[in-house]
């Protein structure tokens, strides 16, 4: 494999699946804006509209039954990388996932990333965090086969802070958090994400973990851009200690029954906890690796937000 130079890559062939999600889809137009091929895993009744919009860009377009280990194999022949951008609890991050490793070895496809793609998930104890554990699960399987494995961590997605992640409180201008008002966080947009996911799949010699962040900032510094992109002056609302977010963490699974929900509340507060506790703080970051991206900070995102709105 050759070092990403858009336009010299023609031959080049990315199998991926997920292509039909958020993060998947991005991924995918961006390998097609470098003139990578695209062969985009769907399964049978994925939404016929994202089929269109991958058509329509250039990417072939693969619909295949994951139970089918002869259909996945051949939907990962001629692969230079398989990279998986699939969302979901077990059934997909560790089982669906390791039927298209198992794929992908058959198929001789010399290199594979797994749909990691959040906080540094290998600094935490297993037990620590729901979804961050099935990573750990997955990554021990690949890890543990003859194929180059490359993931890529990027904290938090930016683009939650504009309403989704409850951190920046718009309604009453304050920025919530427990425990440090200091402690550095690490934020990159879906759409970075994906440049440097696709950066990475095509470096020559990538490290095991690429880590990137669009931006690190601490919430006192989150209440300056705030400030600054609405217009208004935040105040903070620290709402306890990291050890009283534990306890809240804890009381509300016992309140919300699991219902098999992705990202059910209690997990975006451990997702949030351990970050403001610096335990899964991404070091050493990769991004001067990538200096083709435009690396977009906090700011950007949440004034273009605001301007929408308006
Ligand atoms: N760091 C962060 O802050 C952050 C935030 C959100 C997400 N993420 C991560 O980013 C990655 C991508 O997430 P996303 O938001 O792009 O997800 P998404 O939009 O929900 O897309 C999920 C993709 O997975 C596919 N999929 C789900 N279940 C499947 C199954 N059983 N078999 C085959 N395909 C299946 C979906 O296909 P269909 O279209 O057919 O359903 C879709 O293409 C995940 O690892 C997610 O956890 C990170």
């Amino acid at each position: 494999m050759t070092q990403a130079a858009p336009d010299s890559l023609p031959s080049t062939l990315i199998v991926l699946a997920g292509a039909s999600g958020d993060l998947g889809g991005r991924i995918a137009h961006e390998l097609l804006k470098r003139k990578v091929r695209v062969r985009a895993l769907l399964r049978p009744g994925s939404a016929q509209a994202r089929q269109v919009t991958l058509q329509a860009a250039g990417a072939e377009v693969c619909e295949v039954d994951y139970n089918q280990p002869a259909e996945l194999t051949q939907a990962c022949q001629g692969a230079d990388c398989v990279i998986s951008a699939l969302s979901g609890l077990h059934d997909v991050m560790v089982h669906t996932q390791h039927q298209l490793l198992e794929a992908a070895l058959k198929a001789n496809v010399p290199r594979f990333m797994p749909s990691d793609f959040c906080i540094d998930y290998t600094k935490l104890e297993p037990g620590h965090n729901r979804n961050l554990d099935l990573r750990r699960e997955f990554q021990q399987i690949l890890d543990a086969v003859p194929i180059q494995a490359v993931s890529v961590l990027n904290g938090m997605f930016t683009d939650l802070l504009t309403g989704q992640a409850p951190v920046i409180l718009f309604p009453i201008q304050r920025i919530l958090y427990w425990g440090d008002a200091d402690q550095p966080l690490d934020f990159t947009t879906i759409q970075n994400t994906a440049e440097a996911a696709v950066a990475a799949a095509l470096d020559s010699n990538p490290p095991r973990f690429v880590r990137i962040a669009g931006e690190t900032l601490s919430i006192h510094q989150l209440q300056s851009v705030a400030s600054e992109a609405t217009g208004k002056a935040f105040g903070l609302l620290r709402a306890g200690s990291l050890q009283t977010l534990n306890r809240l963490i804890q009381l509300t699974q016992k309140l919300s029954p699991d219902k098999g929900e992705i990202f059910p509340p209690w997990q975006g507060m451990m997702y949030l906890r351990d970050m403001l506790s610096g335990e899964a703080k991404l070091s050493s970051i990769d991004n001067k690796r990538y200096s083709e991206i435009r690396w977009i900070p906090v700011w950007e995102v949440l004034t273009e937000s605001l301007s929408k709105q308006n």
